[in-house]
C-alpha cells in the first residue's frame, strides 16, 4: 500500500430504490435501475477488499437498503469481513422478524430516518403515510437493543418544531439525533428555493440545540454553511475519510459526486477498491493543496476545511476546483448569501416537487 491514509468508512448505496418521495433527496437526477446494480457477489468482494484496505465502518444504505430481498446477505458478506455494519433507513419493511434476520447476519447497528415530529408533517414532507410504520420501525430497533441514531434532514418546513423532534427521539429511545440541516445536492437541489430557512428559523433551533444537548439522546447539529459565511470541511476532504459505492459500482469520494459529469468516476466491476482509492484520477483530483484555485491557495484555512465543498462549488459555478461559495472570501460568495436572504424575503415559497414513485428505477 502507498503512504496515503486507508478510508475509515465505505457508504454502500445498495440501492436506488425507495418507498419515499422526498423533496430533499440527495441522490442523483438519475437514478440506477434495478437491472444495473451490483449482485450479493459483487458487494461480498467490494466488503473483503474494503477490509483489506482499512475500512472499519460501512453503512448500508440506498434508497431503501430493505427493499433488496438479499439485505441480509449482504450486511453478512460485511460482517464476515470484519467490518462494522449500520443499516441506514427509512423504517419502512423494518417488522421484527426482518431485523432478528439481519441480526443473525450480524448487523451492528441501525440509523432510522424522520420527517418531521407529527405525523402530518412528517407524512407531508415524505410524500406518502409512512410515520406510523417508523414509530413501528424505533420500537423493533429498541427492543432489539441495538445502538439507534435518528436521522432528521431539516429545512424551512420542520425547524420550527426542533424541540418537538428532539422530544419525540428521546421517546423513541434513539441514543443519538442527527440533526442533518438540508444539503442541497442531487434532487435537493431542484427544491432548495421551497426548503431553505430564513435566519431566524436557524438561531431559535441552534438556540434549542444548545438548551437540550448534555440531557437525552447525543444530539448532532451543523449549521448549514449557506448562513454561516465559513465553508464546512466536506466529506472530512475529499478522498480523505471515505468512499461510496453507488448501486451499479460507481466509486466516489462523495455521495454527491455524481453530479460531476468532468470527472471520470471508476467502477468496482472494472477497478480493486486498492486502485480506486490509491490512484484513480477522480479520489485524486481534490486531494492535497494543490489544485486550488482563488483565495484558497494561500488561505491559513486550507487544511483546515480543504477549501470546503466541491460539489457545492461545481452546482452553483460549473467548476469544482473554485473555492466553496458558502466561503465569505470567495469571489462567488454573494451568489449563497442572495439565496440566503431571498429565504427570508417575506416572497411566496414554491411546493414541493416530490421525487415520484420509482421514477428512473424500473427494470
Ligand atoms: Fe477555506 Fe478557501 Fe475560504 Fe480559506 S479561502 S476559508 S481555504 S474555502
Ligand atoms: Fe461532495 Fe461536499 S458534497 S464534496
Amino acid at each position: 500500500m502507498s503512504g496515503m491514509a486507508p478510508p475509515w468508512a465505505l457508504l454502500a448505496e445498495i440501492t436506488h430504490a425507495c418507498p419515499l418521495h422526498c423533496p430533499y433527496c440527495s441522490n442523483p437526477l438519475e437514478l440506477v435501475r434495478k437491472s444495473a446494480e451490483l449482485g450479493t457477489g459483487d458487494w461480498e468482494r467490494v466488503f473483503g477488499e474494503a477490509a483489506d484496505l482499512g475500512v472499519v465502518q460501512a453503512h448500508i444504505s440506498g434508497g431503501e437498503p430493505l427493499l433488496r430481498p438479499d439485505v441480509a446477505e449482504i450486511v453478512g458478506a460485511a460482517a464476515r469481513a470484519g467490518v462494522y455494519t449500520q443499516l441506514v433507513t427509512s423504517g419502512l419493511g423494518l417488522s421484527a422478524s426482518r431485523l432478528d434476520g439481519l441480526l443473525d447476519a450480524g448487523l451492528n447497528s441501525v440509523q432510522l430516518s424522520l420527517q418531521d415530529a407529527r405525523r402530518p408533517g412528517s407524512d407531508f414532507i415524505a410524500g406518502r403515510e409512512s410515520y406510523e410504520a417508523k414509530a413501528e420501525a424505533a420500537a423493533v430497533i429498541r427492543a432489539a437493543g441495538l445502538p439507534f441514531g435518528l436521522n432528521v434532514v431539516l429545512h424551512r418546513h420542520n425547524l420550527d418544531r426542533l424541540a418537538e423532534i428532539i422530544d419525540l427521539g428521546a421517546a423513541w429511545g434513539a441514543d443519538r439525533v442527527e440533526l442533518a440541516n438540508t444539503q442541497f445536492y442531487g434532487w435537493a437541489l431542484r427544491n432548495r428555493a421551497a426548503l431553505l430557512p430564513t435566519r431566524g428559523q436557524l438561531e431559535r433551533a441552534k438556540a434549542t440545540v444548545e438548551e437540550r444537548s448534555g440531557s437525552g439522546p447525543e444530539l448532532v447539529w451543523v449549521m448549514p454553511d449557506y448562513y454561516e459565511g465559513v465553508p464546512k470541511p466536506c466529506m472530512g476532504g475529499w478522498g480523505r475519510r471515505s468512499i461510496t459505492v453507488g448501486p451499479d459500482g460507481t466509486a466516489l469520494p462523495c455521495p454527491a459526486a455524481y453530479a460531476i459529469a468532468e470527472l471520470p468516476f471508476p467502477n468496482v466491476r472494472e477497478h480493486s477498491l486498492a486502485w480506486v482509492w490509491e490512484e484513480s484520477p477522480a479520489f485524486n483530483a481534490y486531494r492535497g493543496t494543490d489544485w486550488m484555485t482563488g483565495p484558497c491557495g494561500g488561505c491559513p484555512r486550507r487544511e483546515t476545511d480543504f477549501g470546503g465543498c466541491r460539489c457545492q462549488a461545481y452546482a452553483l459555478t460549473g467548476d469544482a476546483a473554485r473555492t466553496d461559495p458558502a466561503c465569505s472570501l470567495s469571489p462567488d460568495h454573494h451568489l449563497v448569501r442572495d439565496l440566503a436572504d431571498a429565504a427570508g424575503s417575506g416572497d411566496a415559497v414554491p411546493a414541493f416537487v416530490y421525487r415520484r414513485p420509482g421514477a428512473g428505477q424500473e427494470a
